[in-house]
């Protein structure tokens, strides 16, 4: 059998929020990457519903498997291991993705590999830009985190240096589109109404930027509130909203932060690449202020395309096939779904990599097959 260290054939599945992503990738090549969302079931309750999107997920499965395999022009029995998230995300819609990646690992004789949904935020860029510089810096804005991740080797060392201890950049997004009315998700329509706005029409809060805040922390839930409030201020005297703007002014407010921050840890950690992903890396007045910032503190920024920041299955197959071309120790059938999996556990070994067997190495290629094999015929 051809040696597939290098460039290995790894499927993934993501099912942590409301997107069934299926994607598959040789290496660091994209080969399909196949996107179901539920977003539009959601929409009319103004965010994700857990239970409608276990329920999508399970529908979706399936056929989104086998529109990737489709699309890659690759015959399952020919994949090096399959990838799924393990968390974090919402339990339900995790365990359908879970089940899954067991159900076709077991049935192919793969290997099994449970991924970080965070860290696969971060692989995912290897993709479209190569290898990732090690370490890297890593901003990582999406609906569910706000965090800066220092990363040395993204299969196995991610370690957060601070993170938003309220709200998430991508639901304060969501809130603010709320209070406007905009619908959900609120990103992409606040990014389309905020080109057409002013952005120092309203002087919004910057959290956590006084000289004794956390250096690396994010608090959005202040801005929220000063939006809301200035919002209602407004409708009660009668007045219009000016909707652009405010969308300009809060959606600077936020960018203004990250920016500043994921700036400053590269230059106090004396990292000169900075990654951005997540939902929110989408945005684009984020994108172009990121841009300015990095170049004029000589920072190289690597921002993957929009398609690949929102969640998809390609980010983890991405991670999945870094961990098989570093022969990390594969996933055992008692894998499950943590919704609250720690950034700094980037896989899940199966209990077998605490025990190798006496013939084999520990972190050899062959072990990797081996642990699933052997975990398939136990
Ligand atoms: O990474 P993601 O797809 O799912 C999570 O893991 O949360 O991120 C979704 C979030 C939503 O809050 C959405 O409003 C936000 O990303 N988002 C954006 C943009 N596109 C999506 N936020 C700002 N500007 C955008 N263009
Ligand atoms: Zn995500």
């Amino acid at each position: 059998m051809a040696d597939h260290r290098d460039e290995p054939l790894v499927l993934g599945i993501e099912t942590s929020c409301d997107e069934t992503g299926v994607g598959i990738v040789h290496g660091t090549t994209l080969l399909a990457d196949a996107v179901a969302s539920s977003v539009d079931e959601h929409a009319r309750f103004g965010g994700v519903v857990p239970e409608v999107a276990s329920r999508a997920h399970l529908e979706a499965m399936v056929a989104t498997i086998e529109r990737a395999l489709t699309d890659a022009g690759v015959k399952a029995r020919d994949l090096d291991g399959i990838a799924v998230t393990a968390g974090p995300g919402l339990a339900g819609a995790l365990l359908v993705g879970v089940t899954a990646a067991k159900a076709y690992a077991y049935a192919l004789g793969k290997p099994l590999y449970g991924v970080n949904h965070l860290a696969s935020h971060i692989c995912v860029d290897q993709l479209e830009h190569g290898r990732l510089p090690e370490p890297t810096m890593a901003l990582l804005v999406s609906g569910g985190h706000s965090s800066l991740l220092l990363s040395s080797d993204i299969t196995s060392d991610v370690r957060p240096l601070g993170a938003t201890i309220d709200d998430a950049a991508g639901e304060a997004f969501d809130k603010i589109a709320r209070v406007l009315q905009l619908g959900f998700p609120g990103g992409p329509v606040i990014d389309r109404l905020a080109r057409e706005g002013d952005p120092e029409a309203i002087a919004f809060p910057r959290g956590l930027t006084g000289p004794r805040d956390a250096a690396y922390d994010f608090s959005f839930s202040g801005l929220k509130t000063a939006v809301a409030r200035w919002i209602e201020a407004k409708r009660a005297a009668g007045e219009e909203i000016p909707v652009r703007d405010v969308a300009a002014s809060f959606q600077e407010a936020v960018v203004d932060v990250l920016t500043r921050k994921a700036v400053r840890a590269c230059k106090d950690e004396g990292v000169d690449h900075l990654m951005i992903g997540g939902g929110v890396a989408a945005n684009s007045r984020l994108r172009a202020l990121a841009e300015e910032r990095c170049e004029r503190a000589g920072i190289r920024l690597r921002v993957p395309r929009p398609g690949l920041c929102t969640d998809n299955g390609a980010m983890v197959a991405a991670l999945g096939a870094e961990m098989v071309a570093r022969n990390r120790a594969a996933s055992d059938w008692q894998l499950s779904a943590d919704s609250s999996l720690p950034v700094t556990e980037t896989h899940v070994p199966g209990d077998a990599h605490l025990h190798p067997h006496p013939h084999s190495h520990a972190h050899s290629h062959d072990h990797v097959h081996e642990t699933a094999k052997d975990n398939l015929y136990s």
